[in-house]
């Protein structure tokens, strides 16, 4: 994997990393002791965390494929990618069209050390350390203009990352540097926990997500949204059929078995005209 950090940081097995906590979640063998502890905490306080990140799963392989696929997109940024786990965006995209590139970003060092080790440099595949928050900086990384085309569409991802952007200013502003920096004819989807149909679930989350230092701002706790908030993300780019939806929802590809009550988490898929 192309390399965008010079010095790499130590693996650090003493203390728990939400990429390999999720990776656990996830039924990954790429964690630890430490990480499994952790993992196994937070699950007793959201007992349905294994289900959320599950379907979190799914729904990206849904859309990855329509992306893919209907969509005709050839190239994806992966923003917050998490550790390369189960079912990646590369491997969903390139099953459909081979030799669709990929470009994961991630501002957690150890998630970007992790990732460059695990997957293989095959020249359309970088694992990136940039941060969100800075979209035109990170849209300019020398590893990410190796291989995506800023010039062609192109599909920028935001699963399970919004809601660690807890400052609703900061959030809107990525959003929207994205949206003006994509040429027309790109895509972008993404996904977050809401609050509107379990309010209390949503507050344990966002307290868990205080206590991991993940907290930005003065606004909110943990990046806990309502639908209508989220809706707003999504304003200036053309819905694709079901709209913003409780993920269960967008396009199945078989019986829902979970439904919103228990999945809290809507997500959706927009293009830009
Ligand atoms: C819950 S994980 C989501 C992983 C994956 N996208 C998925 O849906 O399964 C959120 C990821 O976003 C990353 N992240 C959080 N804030 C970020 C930022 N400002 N810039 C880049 N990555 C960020 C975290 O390090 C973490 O790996």
């Amino acid at each position: 994997m192309p390399s965008s950090t010079p010095a790499r940081p130590k693996l650090d097995t003493t203390s728990p990393n939400m990429g390999r906590v999720a990776d656990y979640i996830l039924g990954g063998k790429d964690n630890f002791a430490v990480d499994r502890e952790a993992a196994e905490a937070a699950m007793a306080i959201i007992p349905n965390l294994s289900l959320l990140w599950h379907e979190g799963r799914r729904f990206l392989g849904r859309a990855v494929r329509y992306l893919a696929g209907e969509a005709g997109i050839r190239q994806f940024i992966d923003i917050g990618c998490g550790l390369p786990t189960q079912g990646n965006v590369h491997e969903i995209a390139q099953a459909v069209a081979p030799g669709a590139r990929v470009a994961y970003i991630d501002n957690d060092p150890m998630v970007v050390v992790h990732g460059q080790a695990i997957l293989q440099d095959d020249g359309i595949t970088a694992v990136i350390e940039a941060d969100a928050r800075d979209p035109e900086k990170l849209l300019a990384h020398p590893a990410l203009t190796e291989i995506i085309d800023l010039d062609r569409p192109v599909a920028v991802l935001l699963f399970g990352i919004l809601q660690d952007i807890t400052d609703d200013a900061v959030a809107a502003r990525i959003v929207q540097g994205l949206r003006e920096a994509i040429p027309p004819g790109s895509y972008m989807a993404m996904s977050q926990p809401v609050s509107d149909l379990s309010p209390e679930s949503t507050t344990e989350m966002a307290v868990m997500y205080e206590d991991r230092g993940a907290v930005e701002g003065p606004t909110r706790r943990g990046g806990v949204r309502s639908k209508a908030e989220v809706d707003r993300f999504m304003d200036g780019l053309a819905l694709v059929e079901p709209g913003l939806v409780y993920i269960p929802w967008w396009r199945p590809d078989g019986p829902i078995i979970h439904g919103a009550e228990s999945v809290w988490v809507v997500g959706g898929v927009g293009r830009k005209d």
